[in-house]
């Protein structure tokens, strides 16, 4: 359906890439990549304030879904504006206004721009409403609400930063009719830098002001420098605030929230994860609360990945013991999929893998079992740290059923309550080629899985 390869330069790239993958087959056994050049590693680029704005147009415009039918806008301004956002279901008739918050904060000799949050609503799902912010009428967006049942199409990419790689997923991104974009850390890669968060802010703003995305954090959002700046998550959180009050917890870090008959877990590699932890205990309460007669899927996002068989990011704690001690709550839940960035590259792991993985002598002894998630991990959206070219030769059980350091996006469509397609869509020179694709079945509609 989605991963038709059409092209003739497909076919042959096809049958040239049989021989090589069974080739490989001898040496890398789990490994399903084709063959495919790899694109060198890329700088930043730096998307400047438009020609036609001042200090008091709104930019790095973007949005996100708070509650089932609000929406929380949010954008800079250089100079002080009003917190109000207009909207409407027609082009330039804003029948609703809303106020909301103005914050702004500090980084060393930086100083943000005044950033302003409002939620609106409640709105009509599936529904395109026209908005504009702080009065402005230079500039008019328009989004897209979610459907209120089955079919949803969520876009998933990890790891994005701000190259011409980036540039190349987003348009990928802009091409998929896609209803919400969930993104597992590692944003902008300002790095400290925090004009380069400015500078990610409008490099998304077109995708990002008319879909929801749905972030968490990474390691690059921490920029904390021990004694100079003594906080962590300073400029993400002022940025990307997310819905976290409506899900019971009390950090941005982490939150959960229900779409379209998908419960969605925003979880923080990053902060405390252990059993005395607040982020434990909100898990455990949050994972109590789901009804899956109402939310038939369960789709959980972290940065690091649990499973892994890339040779970068092997053994960090925000992997080895995060899953060591949460693993077991996603599992007992019937998590269906759990989606990672960090690494650079893409893995599927096979449906589906046991609790109880350990790795004795480099030899990992994860084992799958059909009622707990899949793994894949999506930390390819096209940083300037480049790719995680290499991969290990995994014994034991085969885990790990595809697996390719390149760049793209994955899009999971969830059809109904029993069924879902994801696919992987490699950036092969600047073009969409998906490359992955399988289905799921929901853990919740397995007899055999039942809590
Ligand atoms: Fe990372």
């Amino acid at each position: 359906m989605a991963c038709l390869i059409a092209r003739r330069r497909r076919l042959l790239l096809l049958r040239a890439s049989i021989l090589a993958v069974f080739l490989a087959g001898f040496a890398f056994p789990s490994v399903s990549a084709v063959s495919y050049r790899r694109p060198r590693r890329r700088p930043d680029l730096h998307v400047a304030r438009r020609l036609d704005e001042n200090d008091s147009t709104p930019q790095q415009v973007h949005i996100s879904m708070v509650g089932s039918d609000k929406m929380r806008i949010s954008w800079i301004t250089d100079d002080p504006t009003p917190a109000t956002v207009d909207y409407g279901t027609a082009s330039g008739n804003y029948a609703n206004s809303s106020t909301g918050t103005t914050s702004s904060y500090r980084y060393m000799l930086y100083n943000s721009g005044q950033i302003h949050d409002v939620v609106i609503g409640p709105l009509q799902p599936n529904t395109v409403y026209y908005y504009r912010c702080g009065g402005n009428a230079g500039r008019q967006f328009n989004f897209k609400t979610a459907p209120p049942t089955f079919p949803i199409k969520f876009a998933i990419v990890g790891d994005l930063g701000q190259t011409e790689h980036t540039n190349s997923t987003l348009q990928h991104i802009s091409q998929s009719s896609y209803d919400m974009l969930l993104l597992p850390g590692d944003l902008s890669y300002a790095d400290f830098w925090q004009p380069r968060w400015d500078s990610f802010g409008r490099m998304v703003e077109p995708l990002a002001s008319q879909r929801p995305w749905m972030v968490t954090q990474g390691n690059h959002e921490v920029e904390r420098i021990p004694v100079v700046h003594s906080s962590s998550f300073t400029a993400y959180n002022a940025r990307w605030r997310m819905p976290f009050e409506e899900s019971g917890s009390t950090s941005n870090l982490y939150y959960s929230f229900d779409v379209a008959g998908a419960h969605v877990v925003m979880l923080g590699s990053y902060t405390d994860f252990g059993p005395s932890s607040a982020q434990y205990k909100w898990l455990q309460s949050d994972m109590a609360k789901v009804d899956r007669s109402k939310t038939p899927w369960i789709l959980a996002l972290i940065h690091a990945p649990w499973y892994n068989t890339n040779t970068a990011h092997q053994g960090e704690s925000e992997s080895v013991d995060m899953k060591r001690d949460m693993e077991s709550l996603l599992y007992n839940a019937r998590v269906d999929v759990v989606f990672a960035g960090h690494v650079h590259a893409y893995e599927r792991f096979v449906s589906l893998v046991f609790p109880n993985s350990l790795v004795k002598n480099n030899i990992s002894k994860d084992k799958a079992d059909d009622c707990g998630p899949v793994h894949i991990t999506i930390g390819d959206g096209g940083n300037r740290e480049g790719l995680a070219t290499k991969f290990r030769n995994t014994g034991g059980e085969k885990i790990s059923v595809f697996r390719e350091a390149s760049f793209g996006h994955g899009e999971l469509e969830v059809v109904n309550a029993t069924h879902a397609q994801w696919t992987w869509h490699r950036n092969d020179d600047g073009e969409s080629v998906c490359s992955d694709a399988v289905w799921l079945t929901s853990l919740s509609s397995l007899t055999s899985c039942k809590a």
